[in-house]
């Protein structure tokens, strides 16, 4: 294929086509594991960052000259839709997203607003900058309705959600008026993602695999379901990612998208049976970059050697990049993966 053309190798994956090798990128790509990220970190804090056009798309586009990924992504903040609803949010080093006035009873709730076109132009600039740059395609995404409802509900990143859970428990009602306000702006905010030229979403449902079947079912499908559905009429593939949801994984890839993101506590050849019609996208366990590359070689190894002759396999990693890792090793494993 001539340089100058676009490489649709990825977008062909999620659609179930066949492809010449199997596709690549990672989350968190864009990130502090890379030196020419710090660079720029030194200047400017992370928001700023996001909210920067130009730097925003020079970030993107870092790992797809440094790695040879097969997709970009967007570089933005799963917190960016809150913020666009008025809410105040700090990123503090180390920690993540941190309020001042978390969320916790009505008022806080209808103080949420709807926004419009013009309180994300940034992003939608970002978007048109990548695109007059990229050979390949451009990932948009957003927060899930869970995953941004617990961090304005704890106020500060959590590992037992018990505030989340608390207020989703006693307060039902309030609960569905959250979730519901978070889901009309998640799918506004993706539409605009496409209208300004992202070829392909992800749902980033970082932290639901801390809810049982049940609670899922009941307190959080509805809404991804909504999501999922709203955004047929775009056409781009649409994928669906969460950590932890192996306990969960019948409802929750039982939705309309194209692919599913797993993470490294699943077998992508069994949950391939499960759902034959959907592409998979994953899932090496980011602890084993961090292991050398013998162990990485190995894992990867076995992660396409399970998918042998599939249609609809992404490789990526089961969760972020950490932010050790080794940009050179990522690079070995992208050449890896096209090579196998
Ligand atoms: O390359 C990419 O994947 C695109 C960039 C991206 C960022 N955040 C930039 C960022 C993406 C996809 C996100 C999504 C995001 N943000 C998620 C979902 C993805 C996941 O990992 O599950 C979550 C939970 C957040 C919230 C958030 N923002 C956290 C937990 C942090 C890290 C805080 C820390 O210092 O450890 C952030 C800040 C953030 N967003 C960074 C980046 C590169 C690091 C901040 C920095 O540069 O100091």
């Amino acid at each position: 294929m001539a340089v100058s053309e676009f490489n649709d190798t990825f977008l062909r994956a999620c659609r179930l086509e066949p492809t010449d090798y199997t596709p690549v990128w990672f989350m968190r790509q864009a990130g502090r594991y890379m030196p020419e990220y710090r660079a720029l970190r030194d200047k400017y804090d992370v928001l700023t960052l996001t909210r920067t056009p130009e730097l925003a798309a020079e970030i993107s586009l870092q790992p797809v000259r440094a790695l040879g990924v097969d997709a970009a992504i967007l570089f933005a903040d799963i917190m960016l839709v809150p913020i666009a609803m008025g809410v105040d949010v700090k990123i503090v080093d180390s920690v993540g997203p941190v309020l001042d006035e978390p969320v916790d009873s009505r008022a806080t709730i209808e103080r949420l607003h709807q926004f419009a076109r013009t309180d994300i132009e940034y992003l939608r600039r970002t978007i048109q900058i990548l695109r007059g740059e990229l050979k390949i395609p451009l990932i948009g995404f957003s927060g899930a309705p869970f995953t941004l409802a617990s961090y304005l509900i704890e106020g500060a990143p959590s590992r037992t959600w018990l505030k989340t859970k608390r207020f989703m428990y006693e307060q039902p009602k309030l609960w569905h008026e959250l979730m519901d306000k978070l889901t009309g702006a998640i799918i506004f905010y993706l539409h605009e993602q496409v209208d300004a030229g992202a070829q392909a979403l992800q749902l980033f449902d970082s932290w639901v695999g801390a809810l049982s079947p049940a609670d899922f079912r009941e307190f959080v499908l509805p809404y991804n379901r909504r999501i999922f559905t709203a955004l047929e009429d775009t056409g781009v593939p649409r994928i669906a990612f969460g950590t932890d949801t192996a306990g969960i994984l019948a409802d929750f890839a039982d939705i309309d998208c194209e692919v599913i993101g797993l993470d490294w506590r699943q077998d992508l050849a069994q949950v391939r049976r499960l759902f034959p019609d959907k592409a998979i996208q994953g899932n090496l366990d980011p602890a084993v970059l961090a292991s050398g590359w013998k162990a990485t070689e190995h894992q990867t190894a076995q992660i396409l050697k399970s998918l042998r002759n599939r249609r609809g396999f992404i490789f990526n990693l089961g969760h972020g990049v950490w932010k050790d890792a080794d940009p050179e090793t990522l690079r070995r494993l992208v050449d890896y993966v096209h090579a196998h």
